[in-house]
Protein backbone atom coordinates (compact mmCIF):
# COMPACT_ATOMS: atom_id res chain seq x y z
CA UNK A 1 0.00 0.00 0.00
CA UNK A 2 1.79 3.16 -1.26
CA UNK A 3 1.27 6.27 0.46
CA UNK A 4 -0.35 9.82 -1.37
CA UNK A 5 -0.15 12.94 0.08
CA UNK A 6 -2.88 15.09 -0.87
CA UNK A 7 -2.32 18.74 -0.97
CA UNK A 8 -5.94 20.80 -1.63
CA UNK A 9 -7.45 17.60 -0.62
CA UNK A 10 -10.06 19.04 1.22
CA UNK A 11 -11.65 21.06 -1.48
CA UNK A 12 -13.81 20.44 -4.43
CA UNK A 13 -11.88 18.27 -7.33
CA UNK A 14 -9.34 17.30 -4.65
CA UNK A 15 -11.81 15.93 -1.66
CA UNK A 16 -13.05 13.36 -4.54
CA UNK A 17 -10.00 12.38 -5.67
CA UNK A 18 -9.24 11.78 -1.70
CA UNK A 19 -12.48 9.44 -1.96
CA UNK A 20 -11.63 7.75 -4.84
CA UNK A 21 -7.73 6.58 -3.82
CA UNK A 22 -9.27 5.76 -0.02
CA UNK A 23 -11.75 3.47 -1.74
CA UNK A 24 -8.40 2.28 -3.97
CA UNK A 25 -6.90 1.25 -0.70
CA UNK A 26 -4.14 4.32 -0.82
CA UNK A 27 -3.00 5.71 2.72
CA UNK A 28 -3.75 9.30 2.19
CA UNK A 29 -2.71 12.47 4.19
CA UNK A 30 -4.77 16.00 3.06
CA UNK A 31 -2.62 18.89 3.45
CA UNK A 32 -4.78 22.03 3.16
CA UNK A 33 -5.24 25.40 4.74
CA UNK A 34 -8.68 25.30 4.56
CA UNK A 35 -8.94 28.56 2.90
CA UNK A 36 -11.71 27.07 0.36
CA UNK A 37 -11.97 23.82 1.72
CA UNK A 38 -13.40 22.15 4.45
CA UNK A 39 -12.44 19.19 7.33
CA UNK A 40 -15.86 17.46 6.09
CA UNK A 41 -14.89 17.04 2.67
CA UNK A 42 -11.70 14.57 3.81
CA UNK A 43 -13.07 11.21 3.66
CA UNK A 44 -10.62 9.13 4.15
CA UNK A 45 -6.93 9.20 6.17
CA UNK A 46 -5.44 12.48 8.14
CA UNK A 47 -6.04 15.99 7.30
CA UNK A 48 -2.81 18.69 8.22
CA UNK A 49 -4.41 21.89 8.52
CA UNK A 50 -1.71 23.74 6.88
CA UNK A 51 -0.01 26.51 4.05
CA UNK A 52 1.91 25.60 1.47
CA UNK A 53 3.82 28.60 2.28
CA UNK A 54 4.38 27.44 6.03
CA UNK A 55 8.11 25.68 4.19
CA UNK A 56 8.60 24.15 7.90
CA UNK A 57 4.65 22.86 8.72
CA UNK A 58 5.41 21.14 5.03
CA UNK A 59 8.54 20.07 4.94
CA UNK A 60 8.01 18.66 8.76
CA UNK A 61 4.36 16.55 7.20
CA UNK A 62 6.69 15.19 3.98
CA UNK A 63 8.95 14.01 6.34
CA UNK A 64 6.77 11.98 9.29
CA UNK A 65 4.17 10.63 6.43
CA UNK A 66 7.29 9.90 3.39
CA UNK A 67 4.96 9.69 0.48
CA UNK A 68 5.47 7.73 -2.31
CA UNK A 69 3.27 10.49 -4.72
CA UNK A 70 1.84 13.99 -4.43
CA UNK A 71 -1.21 15.01 -5.71
CA UNK A 72 -0.93 18.63 -6.01
CA UNK A 73 -4.99 20.35 -5.84
CA UNK A 74 -3.79 23.57 -3.45
CA UNK A 75 -4.73 26.72 -6.31
CA UNK A 76 -6.37 29.55 -6.75
CA UNK A 77 -8.65 28.33 -9.76
CA UNK A 78 -10.55 31.32 -10.88
CA UNK A 79 -9.97 33.26 -14.20
CA UNK A 80 -11.79 36.55 -13.18
CA UNK A 81 -9.95 36.97 -10.06
CA UNK A 82 -6.66 36.46 -11.42
CA UNK A 83 -7.26 39.30 -13.86
CA UNK A 84 -8.09 41.33 -11.36
CA UNK A 85 -5.38 39.86 -8.77
CA UNK A 86 -2.89 38.23 -10.73
CA UNK A 87 0.27 38.64 -8.23
CA UNK A 88 -2.20 36.18 -5.68
CA UNK A 89 -2.23 33.77 -8.52
CA UNK A 90 1.63 33.49 -9.01
CA UNK A 91 2.19 33.73 -5.78
CA UNK A 92 -0.38 30.56 -5.41
CA UNK A 93 0.19 28.69 -8.36
CA UNK A 94 3.60 29.60 -9.18
CA UNK A 95 5.44 30.02 -5.97
CA UNK A 96 3.99 28.01 -3.87
CA UNK A 97 4.30 24.82 -6.24
CA UNK A 98 7.84 25.45 -6.67
CA UNK A 99 8.65 25.74 -2.87
CA UNK A 100 6.24 22.55 -2.60
CA UNK A 101 8.54 20.77 -5.45
CA UNK A 102 11.79 22.21 -3.60
CA UNK A 103 10.85 20.24 -0.42
CA UNK A 104 10.03 17.28 -2.40
CA UNK A 105 13.31 17.30 -3.68
CA UNK A 106 14.99 17.48 -0.57
CA UNK A 107 12.96 14.77 0.49
CA UNK A 108 13.31 12.35 -2.45
CA UNK A 109 10.20 12.39 -3.47
CA UNK A 110 9.90 11.97 -7.13
CA UNK A 111 6.41 11.32 -8.11
CA UNK A 112 3.93 14.33 -8.55
CA UNK A 113 0.54 14.48 -10.20
CA UNK A 114 -0.32 18.35 -10.95
CA UNK A 115 -3.79 19.95 -11.47
CA UNK A 116 -2.74 21.78 -14.31
CA UNK A 117 -5.63 23.55 -16.78
CA UNK A 118 -7.22 24.38 -20.61
CA UNK A 119 -6.75 27.60 -19.58
CA UNK A 120 -3.13 27.24 -20.60
CA UNK A 121 -4.04 27.03 -24.24
CA UNK A 122 -5.67 30.54 -24.34
CA UNK A 123 -7.58 30.56 -27.36
CA UNK A 124 -6.72 27.61 -29.14
CA UNK A 125 -6.57 27.49 -33.27
CA UNK A 126 -8.22 24.35 -33.22
CA UNK A 127 -10.87 22.82 -31.11
CA UNK A 128 -11.29 19.63 -29.34
CA UNK A 129 -7.52 20.97 -28.88
CA UNK A 130 -4.84 18.11 -28.18
CA UNK A 131 -1.64 18.52 -25.79
CA UNK A 132 0.69 19.30 -28.59
CA UNK A 133 -0.94 22.79 -29.46
CA UNK A 134 1.27 25.78 -28.42
CA UNK A 135 0.65 27.30 -24.57
CA UNK A 136 -0.67 30.84 -25.26
CA UNK A 137 -2.88 31.17 -21.95
CA UNK A 138 -5.28 34.44 -22.34
CA UNK A 139 -5.35 35.13 -17.89
CA UNK A 140 -2.86 35.23 -15.44
CA UNK A 141 -4.77 32.09 -14.04
CA UNK A 142 -3.67 30.18 -17.38
CA UNK A 143 -0.19 31.36 -17.30
CA UNK A 144 0.71 30.73 -13.61
CA UNK A 145 -0.37 26.86 -14.32
CA UNK A 146 1.64 27.11 -17.66
CA UNK A 147 4.72 28.11 -15.34
CA UNK A 148 4.67 25.45 -13.10
CA UNK A 149 4.30 22.85 -16.14
CA UNK A 150 7.14 24.38 -17.98
CA UNK A 151 9.59 24.11 -14.24
CA UNK A 152 7.87 20.09 -14.06
CA UNK A 153 8.96 19.73 -17.44
CA UNK A 154 12.57 21.09 -16.90
CA UNK A 155 13.03 19.08 -13.65
CA UNK A 156 12.14 15.88 -15.45
CA UNK A 157 15.19 16.40 -18.05
CA UNK A 158 17.43 17.33 -15.00
CA UNK A 159 16.83 14.69 -12.84
CA UNK A 160 15.68 11.39 -14.14
CA UNK A 161 14.61 10.42 -10.12
CA UNK A 162 11.81 12.86 -10.73
CA UNK A 163 8.52 11.69 -12.87
CA UNK A 164 5.21 13.61 -12.70
CA UNK A 165 1.75 13.61 -14.96
CA UNK A 166 0.38 16.89 -15.76
CA UNK A 167 -3.77 16.80 -16.11
CA UNK A 168 -5.31 19.59 -17.47
CA UNK A 169 -8.68 19.98 -16.21
CA UNK A 170 -11.59 21.55 -18.59
CA UNK A 171 -14.54 22.42 -17.14
CA UNK A 172 -15.39 20.50 -13.97
CA UNK A 173 -18.49 19.83 -12.74
CA UNK A 174 -21.35 17.52 -10.62
CA UNK A 175 -20.38 15.95 -7.03
CA UNK A 176 -20.13 12.29 -5.31
CA UNK A 177 -23.36 10.19 -6.75
CA UNK A 178 -23.69 9.35 -3.19
CA UNK A 179 -24.33 13.57 -2.26
CA UNK A 180 -21.69 12.94 0.65
CA UNK A 181 -19.16 15.88 -0.88
CA UNK A 182 -19.60 18.22 -3.47
CA UNK A 183 -18.53 22.23 -4.59
CA UNK A 184 -18.88 24.39 -1.62
CA UNK A 185 -17.30 27.58 -2.23
CA UNK A 186 -18.30 30.69 -0.49
CA UNK A 187 -18.40 32.68 -3.71
CA UNK A 188 -18.71 30.20 -6.62
CA UNK A 189 -18.20 31.26 -10.36
CA UNK A 190 -18.80 28.56 -11.87
CA UNK A 191 -21.59 28.67 -14.53
CA UNK A 192 -23.26 24.93 -13.60
CA UNK A 193 -23.37 25.95 -9.61
CA UNK A 194 -24.65 29.84 -10.46
CA UNK A 195 -27.28 28.14 -12.13
CA UNK A 196 -28.50 26.40 -9.64
CA UNK A 197 -28.33 28.43 -6.72
CA UNK A 198 -30.40 30.90 -8.92
CA UNK A 199 -32.58 27.60 -9.46
CA UNK A 200 -33.20 27.70 -5.86
CA UNK A 201 -33.53 31.46 -5.55
CA UNK A 202 -30.44 32.13 -3.72
CA UNK A 203 -28.96 34.42 -6.22
CA UNK A 204 -31.95 36.61 -8.06
CA UNK A 205 -31.14 36.31 -11.97
CA UNK A 206 -28.28 34.32 -13.53
CA UNK A 207 -26.25 36.70 -16.36
CA UNK A 208 -24.68 35.04 -19.04
CA UNK A 209 -21.19 36.77 -19.91
CA UNK A 210 -21.63 37.33 -23.82
CA UNK A 211 -23.71 36.27 -26.29
CA UNK A 212 -21.95 37.64 -29.18
CA UNK A 213 -19.14 35.05 -29.49
CA UNK A 214 -18.61 33.40 -33.11
CA UNK A 215 -20.43 29.99 -31.50
CA UNK A 216 -24.32 28.49 -32.83
CA UNK A 217 -26.11 30.65 -30.39
CA UNK A 218 -23.52 33.11 -30.01
CA UNK A 219 -22.59 31.62 -26.56
CA UNK A 220 -19.00 30.12 -25.13
CA UNK A 221 -18.61 26.35 -25.20
CA UNK A 222 -16.87 24.32 -22.62
CA UNK A 223 -16.25 20.80 -22.14
CA UNK A 224 -17.55 19.90 -19.14
CA UNK A 225 -16.01 16.61 -17.35
CA UNK A 226 -17.99 14.85 -14.42
CA UNK A 227 -15.85 15.38 -11.23
CA UNK A 228 -15.54 11.60 -10.53
CA UNK A 229 -14.57 10.75 -13.96
CA UNK A 230 -11.90 13.32 -13.42
CA UNK A 231 -10.77 11.72 -9.86
CA UNK A 232 -10.97 7.97 -11.84
CA UNK A 233 -8.04 10.01 -14.18
CA UNK A 234 -6.18 10.90 -11.07
CA UNK A 235 -6.19 7.41 -10.27
CA UNK A 236 -4.88 6.47 -13.50
CA UNK A 237 -2.20 8.60 -13.19
CA UNK A 238 -1.43 7.43 -10.11
CA UNK A 239 -1.09 3.78 -11.04
CA UNK A 240 0.96 4.70 -14.39
CA UNK A 241 3.54 6.38 -12.53
CA UNK A 242 4.03 4.41 -9.09
CA UNK A 243 4.23 1.45 -11.92
CA UNK A 244 7.26 3.47 -13.64
CA UNK A 245 5.57 5.24 -16.72
CA UNK A 246 7.24 8.88 -17.76
CA UNK A 247 6.01 12.17 -17.51
CA UNK A 248 3.63 12.70 -19.11
CA UNK A 249 0.79 15.65 -20.09
CA UNK A 250 -3.00 14.68 -20.65
CA UNK A 251 -6.02 16.65 -21.43
CA UNK A 252 -9.20 15.91 -19.12
CA UNK A 253 -12.36 16.29 -20.79
CA UNK A 254 -14.42 14.26 -23.45
CA UNK A 255 -13.94 16.13 -26.52
CA UNK A 256 -17.15 17.68 -27.03
CA UNK A 257 -18.83 20.53 -25.24
CA UNK A 258 -21.89 22.21 -24.35
CA UNK A 259 -22.88 26.49 -24.84
CA UNK A 260 -23.87 28.82 -22.18
CA UNK A 261 -27.09 28.67 -23.50
CA UNK A 262 -27.80 24.47 -23.81
CA UNK A 263 -26.05 24.43 -19.73
CA UNK A 264 -29.02 26.91 -18.77
CA UNK A 265 -31.90 25.16 -20.64
CA UNK A 266 -30.34 21.45 -19.02
CA UNK A 267 -30.66 23.35 -15.59
CA UNK A 268 -34.34 24.23 -15.97
CA UNK A 269 -34.86 20.57 -17.13
CA UNK A 270 -32.65 19.00 -14.69
CA UNK A 271 -34.40 21.23 -11.77
CA UNK A 272 -37.80 21.99 -13.49
CA UNK A 273 -37.58 25.44 -12.07
CA UNK A 274 -37.19 28.52 -14.26
CA UNK A 275 -35.20 31.19 -13.00
CA UNK A 276 -34.52 34.65 -14.60
CA UNK A 277 -31.25 35.01 -16.98
CA UNK A 278 -29.92 38.60 -18.43
CA UNK A 279 -27.49 38.87 -21.27
CA UNK A 280 -24.68 40.63 -20.11
CA UNK A 281 -21.34 41.72 -21.17
CA UNK A 282 -18.44 39.42 -22.16
CA UNK A 283 -16.56 38.45 -19.03
CA UNK A 284 -12.45 39.18 -19.30
CA UNK A 285 -9.99 36.01 -19.99
CA UNK A 286 -12.92 33.80 -21.60
CA UNK A 287 -11.87 31.86 -24.59
CA UNK A 288 -15.46 31.09 -27.14
CA UNK A 289 -14.96 27.75 -27.12
CA UNK A 290 -12.67 25.13 -25.65
CA UNK A 291 -12.93 21.17 -25.86
CA UNK A 292 -10.66 18.59 -25.29
CA UNK A 293 -8.91 16.31 -28.03
CA UNK A 294 -9.29 13.19 -25.14
CA UNK A 295 -7.65 10.60 -27.14
CA UNK A 296 -4.21 10.57 -25.44
CA UNK A 297 -5.72 9.88 -21.87
CA UNK A 298 -7.66 7.46 -23.21
CA UNK A 299 -5.00 5.30 -24.92
CA UNK A 300 -2.29 6.12 -22.62
CA UNK A 301 -3.76 5.74 -19.12
CA UNK A 302 -6.47 3.84 -20.29
CA UNK A 303 -9.20 5.68 -18.86
CA UNK A 304 -12.63 5.10 -19.87
CA UNK A 305 -15.07 8.14 -18.51
CA UNK A 306 -18.20 6.87 -17.06
CA UNK A 307 -20.58 10.16 -16.81
CA UNK A 308 -20.21 12.04 -20.25
CA UNK A 309 -23.75 13.01 -19.63
CA UNK A 310 -24.57 16.61 -19.26
CA UNK A 311 -27.82 15.81 -17.73
CA UNK A 312 -26.31 13.63 -14.84
CA UNK A 313 -23.44 16.03 -14.31
CA UNK A 314 -26.19 18.51 -13.58
CA UNK A 315 -28.82 16.05 -11.69
CA UNK A 316 -25.50 15.16 -9.15
CA UNK A 317 -24.91 19.03 -8.56
CA UNK A 318 -28.46 19.60 -8.08
CA UNK A 319 -28.84 16.97 -6.01
CA UNK A 320 -25.72 18.77 -3.44
CA UNK A 321 -27.15 22.23 -4.02
CA UNK A 322 -30.33 20.84 -2.23
CA UNK A 323 -28.55 19.33 0.53
CA UNK A 324 -26.46 22.33 1.02
CA UNK A 325 -29.38 24.58 0.71
CA UNK A 326 -30.86 22.21 3.36
CA UNK A 327 -28.45 22.86 5.93
CA UNK A 328 -27.56 19.16 6.00
CA UNK A 329 -23.69 19.47 5.27
CA UNK A 330 -20.87 19.45 7.64
CA UNK A 331 -23.41 18.63 10.66
CA UNK A 332 -21.75 15.31 11.41
CA UNK A 333 -18.37 17.26 11.42
N1 LIG B 1 -20.67 31.99 -17.32
C1 LIG B 1 -21.79 32.78 -17.42
N2 LIG B 1 -22.41 33.17 -16.27
C2 LIG B 1 -21.95 32.82 -15.02
C3 LIG B 1 -20.80 32.01 -14.93
C4 LIG B 1 -20.18 31.62 -16.10
O1 LIG B 1 -22.23 33.13 -18.52
O2 LIG B 1 -22.57 33.23 -14.03
C5 LIG B 1 -20.00 31.54 -18.56
C6 LIG B 1 -18.56 32.00 -18.66
O3 LIG B 1 -18.48 33.29 -19.21
C7 LIG B 1 -17.97 30.91 -19.55
C8 LIG B 1 -18.76 29.66 -19.17
O4 LIG B 1 -19.95 30.15 -18.54
O5 LIG B 1 -18.24 31.22 -20.89
C9 LIG B 1 -18.02 28.77 -18.19
O6 LIG B 1 -17.55 29.58 -17.13
P1 LIG B 1 -17.03 28.97 -15.74
O7 LIG B 1 -16.73 30.12 -14.85
O8 LIG B 1 -17.98 27.94 -15.28
O9 LIG B 1 -15.71 28.20 -16.15
P2 LIG B 1 -14.43 28.73 -16.99
O10 LIG B 1 -14.59 28.19 -18.37
O11 LIG B 1 -14.20 30.17 -16.85
O12 LIG B 1 -13.23 28.10 -16.21
C10 LIG B 1 -13.16 26.77 -15.93
C11 LIG B 1 -12.26 26.55 -14.73
C12 LIG B 1 -10.86 26.83 -15.09
C13 LIG B 1 -10.45 26.12 -16.35
C14 LIG B 1 -11.40 26.43 -17.45
C15 LIG B 1 -11.02 25.67 -18.67
O13 LIG B 1 -12.65 27.38 -13.66
O14 LIG B 1 -10.06 26.38 -14.04
O15 LIG B 1 -12.69 26.08 -17.05
O16 LIG B 1 -12.01 25.73 -19.63
F1 LIG B 1 -9.24 26.51 -16.74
Amino acid sequence: MSNILVTGGAGYIGSHVVKALGEEGYRVLTYDNLSTGNRWAVLHGDLVEGDLADRDKLAATVRNFSPDAVLHFAAGIEVAESVANPLKYYENNTVNALGLLQTLRREGVGRFIFSSTAAVYGIPERIPVDETAPLLPINPYGASKMMTERILADLAVADPEFRYVALRYFNVAGADPEGRIGQAYKNPTHLITRALKTALGQYEKLQVFGTDYETPDGTCIRDYIHVVDLASAHVAALDYLLEGGGSEVFNCGYGHGYSVQEVIDMVRRVTGRDFPVEQAPRRAGDPPALTAESMRIRNGLGWTPRYDHLEYIIETAWNWELKLHSGQVGRQA
